[in-house]
């Protein structure tokens, strides 16, 4: 059936608009010509204001972008930096939508410096941008800072219970400001995902007892149904959704696509990367557990993070006095090891891997804070150095550097498991190197195989694809 008559306009971030989303990806993957496409053709557009950059001014987290010398100046930097560039990103938006469709702007909770960054854009973008969305942590503060520049909130969630505990404890008093709710399912969508301890990532639950129950817990708390939710995850051709459009059960729905829009002539993603979207098969999509921001991440399977999953297996636990159990004295040489002790203890029957991984080049034993020792090469301990000497602070803490921008806070063990999300993020959108760095990517993306409006490897604008979307497919 054509849904182009059947999807309705929603007020949304207070104009009608077509309740169909570009959902905010970081770093500089949907943008100000991105989003201001889509709203342009009537919906709603978000931009990544994680570390946005100006255009003309290179990225913010490549080696040698910064001139301090500390971290602590590069973060300061980085900050006044993503702000200049998140209001360039908003400025193209704007005029890019020239006045038609919302324009949204999308931030991380756990990104360095969010509180500045926030008020530092909002305070210099009045009008331009319409509403915020913010997920991957707990945005407590999200409402009152949008309230304070006007513009509507939409906290990104993955179940009704994340819902709960921001509404009772901050988003109930400021309820007017509250724009939407995206719900967004953490076994499908692209990037990172919410998935509780509660919840198995093998077990995926089904969205619309989930919708459901978001959609009555809102109303419990007296939050109109006009009020949408935004549905995220898994959605591609909306004619799989129709028990979702024009249903009074579920309130007032808009559609927020992630992957979809990656391939688009507007999408500032690099060609290699629009290209390799064209051979995604079923499953090359997985749940990984590496972000050094602690959240599962869903990206494709490629090089990288084979390498990753790789190293994980070169691990052995380790004790710094000999017991029952670990008996081994094993000598830690090289640098980087991440202990003072120059012998530690191992098991017995660990000793014939450890040779066996030394064969292949992985030489240096580092200690993880799980109390183990994880084998890598030379060259992974450079990069794990550099990457760690260059580190801009971009996360509110990092699992994989040690930094917090709390100084009072828990001192965090570096994990020589995780990696740097900022380089790897920024090294995909440089240099087009789709297996040697992390590809965020939704679950559904072999799904641009298979999808007769790419055949031949055609690439829509953004006009087409909302008005493809438009008609079911
Ligand atoms: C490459 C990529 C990067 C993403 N980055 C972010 C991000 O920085 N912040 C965010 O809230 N969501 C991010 N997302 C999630 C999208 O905004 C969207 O909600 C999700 O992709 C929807 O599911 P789908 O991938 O099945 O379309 C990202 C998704 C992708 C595919
Ligand atoms: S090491 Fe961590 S905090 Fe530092 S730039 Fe990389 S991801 Fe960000």
């Amino acid at each position: 059936m054509d849904l182009t008559n059947v999807i309705k306009p929603l007020l949304i971030s207070g104009a009608e608009v077509l309740p169909l989303v570009e959902g905010g990806k970081g770093i500089a993957i949907s943008d100000g010509v991105s989003s201001g496409a889509w709203a342009a053709e009537g919906g709603i557009g978000t931009f990544s204001a994680v570390n946005a950059h100006t255009p003309g001014e290179g990225y913010l987290c490549v080696p040698g972008a910064y001139s301090s010398r500390t971290r602590l100046k590069r973060h300061a930097e980085m900050i006044e930096r993503a702000i200049s560039g998140g209001v360039a990103q908003a400025k193209i938006a704007y005029e890019t939508a020239c006045g038609r469709g919302r324009i949204h702007m999308n931030v991380l909770w756990e990104m360095g410096g969010v509180d500045a960054v926030l008020h530092g854009i909002l305070s210099k973008v009045k009008n331009m941008i319409h509403g915020v969305t913010c997920g991957a942590g707990m945005p407590f503060r999200l409402a009152e800072i949008c309230a304070k520049y006007n513009v509507k909130y939409y906290p990104i969630v993955s179940s009704a219970r994340a819902f709960n505990i921001l509404w009772k404890r901050a988003y109930s008093r400021v309820s007017d400001w509250l724009g939407g709710v995206v719900y967004e399912d953490p076994w499908l969508a692209g990037g990172h995902n919410g998935l509780s301890t509660n919840e198995d990532e093998n077990v995926p639950e089904p969205h619309e007892p989930r919708v459901r129950s978001l959609r009555e817990l809102m109303r419990s708390y007296g939050i109109s149904d006009l009020i949408p939710i935004f549905v995220a995850g898994g959605v591609w051709h909306l004619n799989e959704w129709e028990n979702f459009i024009g249903n009074p059960e579920f309130g007032a729905i808009a559609f927020q696509f992630g992957t979809r829009p990656l391939l688009t002539v507007e999408s500032p993603i690099p060609m290699a990367w629009k290209k390799s979207l064209f051979s995604r098969k079923k499953g090359d999509v997985e749940l990984n557990r590496f972000s050094p921001t602690g959240f599962p991440s869903s990206a494709v399977n490629n090089v990288f993070l084979r390498k990753m999953q790789a190293r994980l297996k070169r691990q052995v636990s380790f004790t710094k006095v000999a017991d029952g159990v670990c008996t081994e004295a094993f000598p830690l040489t090289g640098s980087g090891s991440g202990t003072s002790n120059r012998e530690v203890f191992v098991k017995k029957e660990d000793i014939p891997n450890i040779n066996a991984w030394r064969n292949e080049g992985f030489v240096v034993p580092l200690v993880t804070p799980s109390k183990t020792l994880v084998f890598v090469s030379e060259d992974d301990l450079a990069e794990i150095e550099r990457d760690r000497r260059q580190c801009v602070g971009c996360l509110s803490a990092c699992k994989f550097s040690g930094w917090n921008q709390e100084e009072s806070a828990q001192i965090i063990e570096p994990d020589p498991r995780l990696f740097c999300i900022q380089n790897s993020l920024q090294q995909i959108v440089i240099t087009g190197d789709v297996e040697n760095a992390l590809m965020f990517c939704g679950h559904e993306g072999y799904r641009f195989a298979e999808d007769p409006f790419y055949e031949g490897g055609y690439i829509p604008s953004v006009k087409e694809l909302v008005a493809r979307i438009r008609t079911g497919y």
